[in-house]
């Protein structure tokens, strides 16, 4: 049985009809660039995020970067972030001009360590990123304990959270702005390239409203030297028909995590955690184990999509040498890298493809 890590096929049979339809209506209305389809995706997903303002950008990337510009971040400003994430989050604070300050996970959580960030902070700390990863929130009130009193941005790196909940608020409400990619294989996709950032502050909005169409308020007239970042008209078309559906995708993400699970439980590996504050959204679904390439190797020759999630950390990565990480001791870190493994995980994943990839995985480990 052939299985994928991600199936985008058998999801777009379902929404074929409809998404053509959207785009017939968009390209005949040829109102493309910020026009109503985009307009309405921010007023939904800021409702489905629980935030006051959603701002469409080009992609993740730069809803990250534009979000610590918006903040004002830049030369001199160092921010706090973690190495066991996609590079993208530690590319955005150096495109901002920031310094990236890396620091350890929880291995419960894998999301960035508030005992370790508070051993980092010094006068020039301006943020803090915590990155939602693989779908589980970061540990929020912890990284605001550490804050303290101290006038330091809590913002979060939801790119693989869409719907996740800390202590029932969704991310993208849970600091100082949050920053969405819906790149193809994320919870929520668009068909292309496409971001969002989310906050409360009415400020923030407009300066981040303005750097994403060339630092300007109203046409030709230029406030800030800003970027070229629209969120594209069709892709806020795909993003609206599928934003429908996510909250059932996260739920079918979250059945077949429950059934992994069972299936896997009493073996010699580690399952995802999923704190008693949180609510994972499967993003992806990741085990540790030490044999973790002998159990590649077995899921390949199975047929069974399988990816590692990060086999490098940003720290060891050689676009980020010479930023002095050499010396870094990040201990979680390196073994997370050793060990994790993310397999098959997509709403429409049945159960008896659940059942094999257990199979497998029981039969190499077992
Ligand atoms: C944690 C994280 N941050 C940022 C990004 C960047 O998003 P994009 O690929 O849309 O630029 C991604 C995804 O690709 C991601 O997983």
């Amino acid at each position: 049985m052939e299985i994928p890590l991600v199936d985008l096929k058998t999801q777009y049979e379902e929404l074929r009809e409809e998404v053509m339809a959207a785009f017939d209506e968009a390209l005949t209305g040829m109102h493309l660039a910020l026009g109503p389809n985009v307009e309405a995706f921010e007023s939904e997903w800021a409702e489905f995020c629980q935030a006051r303002h959603a701002i469409g950008v080009g992609n993740g990337t730069e809803a990250l970067h534009l979000l610590l510009r918006a903040h004002g971040i830049g030369p001199g400003d160092e921010v706090i972030t973690v190495s066991f994430t996609f590079i993208a989050t530690i590319e955005a604070i150096l495109q901002a001009g920031a310094t990236p300050v890396l620091v350890d996970i929880d291995p419960e959580t894998m999301c960035i360590d508030p005992a370790q960030v508070a051993r980092r902070i010094t006068p020039n700390t301006r943020a803090i990123i915590a990155v939602h990863l693989y779908g589980h929130p970061a540990d929020m009130d912890g990284l605001r304990e550490v804050i303290g009193e101290r006038d330091i941005l809590l913002l979060e790196d939801a790119a693989q959270a869409h719907g996740a909940e800390y202590r029932g608020r969704r991310t993208g409400s849970l600091g100082n702005g949050a920053a969405f990619s819906f790149y193809l294989s994320k919870n929520l996709a668009a068909y292309g390239e496409a971001g969002a950032i989310t906050c409360d502050d009415d400020e923030l909005d407009a300066r981040v409203r303005a750097l994403r169409v060339h630092g300007s308020e109203e046409r030709y007239v230029h406030r800030y030297i800003g970027y070229n970042s629209r969120l594209d008209e069709l892709q806020a078309a795909v993003l609206r028909i599928k934003l429908r559906r996510l909250d059932e995708w996260n739920d079918a993400r979250r059945r077949a995590a429950q059934r992994y699970n069972a299936g896997l439980a009493d073996l010699d590996l580690t399952l995802p955690v999923e704190k008693d504050w949180a609510r994972h959204v499967y993003h992806v679904y990741t085990i540790r184990t030490r044999r973790r390439d002998e159990l590649a190797e077995a899921l390949a020759e199975a047929g069974i999509g399988h990816a590692i999630h990060y086999r490098i950390p940003c720290h060891r990565q050689q676009a980020l040498s010479g930023l002095g990480y050499d010396d870094l001791d990040l201990p979680e870190t390196e073994r997370a890298a050793d060990e994790v493994l993310s397999l098959p995980m997509y709403p429409e994943l049945r159960d008896e493809q659940i059942d094999y990839v257990c199979e497998v995985v029981r039969d190499t480990l077992g």
